[in-house]
């Protein structure tokens, strides 16, 4: 039976960048070797690496004066190495959900962190708009899309102080102007590729402004001058990504993705709102394009786990909704077809009417 997968990451990829990494698993390169076994000092591999990071470079339109690095560890463990390589003595981070204050725990063991608003208060429902970055503060954090509450913030703010985020669930899925930023990060596995690889777009100039000794491992530094290839780097997922880029550019690139992106979550929010059974959760100035988080209306609220079964057996996989906002969460990025999204509607329309 066909599964539609709205896991909110990992997370569905394309089916053509499943079927050449399937192939690399058999032959890569034509080297009669496996992309599972190839050295990544290899020149095919090199090749490989290099040929990414110029991809995302054209994608995402990165100006000159910025690299792009691949390293392993997550985004989670930039949420230590951006304060390690950036903060000297005061950073300024927006609240806006469980990964963001990660990043503000892991903030504080390096220096000051001016929390300068946060939606804690409302289970992380919205975005806080009105909030003021002190002038003097080393950099402004901030996490784009909310992977669990399902709010995201689709622009670019500006600010005039250094501006780091953490884009993991909405990297690619439209035109970003990394000019304003001076790091992004993403770990790969809900736009890009396998989890194994994190990739980090950093502005040169941003870094060497703090006194402290960094581990060569944690320096952005070391990864930039050695091109990604200080350590063995995680190869299957660097070349799983250039699969999804090649992907990305076929579809006409961000702004064409982002049209599609705009028109599949239109067609699940209009449901959400239509249909009797059903509500959404965040307010609606601020709804995620990528995760898409609902619940029973309360007068129907014990019909859930009946949704839930409903659901499944249609083939729907991966929408229970995170343990901290219950009801489910369909995760829609850039690889999943309009016509799952409109299976997931089928679905929400053929339970109102059995009830
Ligand atoms: C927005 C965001 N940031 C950070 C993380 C943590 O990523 P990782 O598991 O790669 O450390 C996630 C994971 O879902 C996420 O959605």
């Amino acid at each position: 039976m066909k599964k539609y997968n709205f896991y909110a990451g990992p997370s569905i990829l394309s089916e053509f960048t499943i079927k050449k990494t399937a192939a690399a698993v058999e032959n890569f390169a034509d080297t009669g070797l496996s992309i599972l076994e190839i050295s990544h000092r290899s020149k095919e591999f090199v090749a490989v690496s290099d040929e990414a990071r110029a991809m995302i470079k054209e994608l995402l339109d990165v100006p000159s004066g910025y690299e792009v690095v691949f390293l392993g560890g997550g985004a989670s463990l930039q949420f230590c190495m951006v304060p390690y390589n950036l903060l000297a003595k005061k950073a300024a981070y927006l609240d806006t959900g469980t990964w963001a204050s990660n990043a503000i725990k892991e903030a504080k063991l390096f220096g000051e962190v001016d929390v300068v608003a946060s939606s804690k208060e409302a289970n992380y429902t919205y975005i806080p708009k009105e909030y003021t970055i002190p002038e003097k503060v080393d950099y402004f954090h901030f996490t784009s899309n909310n992977t669990i509450y399902g709010t995201e913030m689709r622009y670019d703010p500006d600010v005039k102080q250094r501006m780091v985020c953490d884009m993991s669930s909405d990297i690619f899925s439209r035109p970003v102007d990394v000019s304003k930023y001076d790091i992004i990060y993403a770990g790969a596995q809900k736009n890009l590729a396998p989890a194994g690889v994190t990739l980090i777009i950093v502005r040169e100039d941003a870094l060497g402004h703090v006194e402290r000794a960094i581990p060569t491992m944690l320096d952005y530094r070391t990864h930039i001058k050695k091109e990604s290839m200080f350590n063995t780097p995680p190869v299957l997922s660097i070349y799983a990504a250039l699969q999804t880029l090649k992907w990305y550019k076929e579809q006409g690139g961000m702004k064409a993705i982002e049209k599609i992106n705009l028109d599949k979550a239109a067609v699940l929010y209009d449901e959400i709102d239509r249909n009797k059974l059903f509500k959404g959760t965040v307010a609606v100035e601020d709804r995620s394009i990528m995760n898409v988080c609902f619940i029973m209306n309360d007068e129907y609220k014990e019909l859930e786990a009946g949704f839930a079964s409903f659901a499944a057996a249609a083939g729907m996989v991966g929408i229970k909704g995170h343990r901290s906002v219950g009801g489910f969460r369909a995760s829609l990025y850039n690889a999943m077809p309009k016509s799952s999204v409109e299976a997931l509607v089928a679905c929400m329309k053929e339970f109102e009417k059995q009830h």
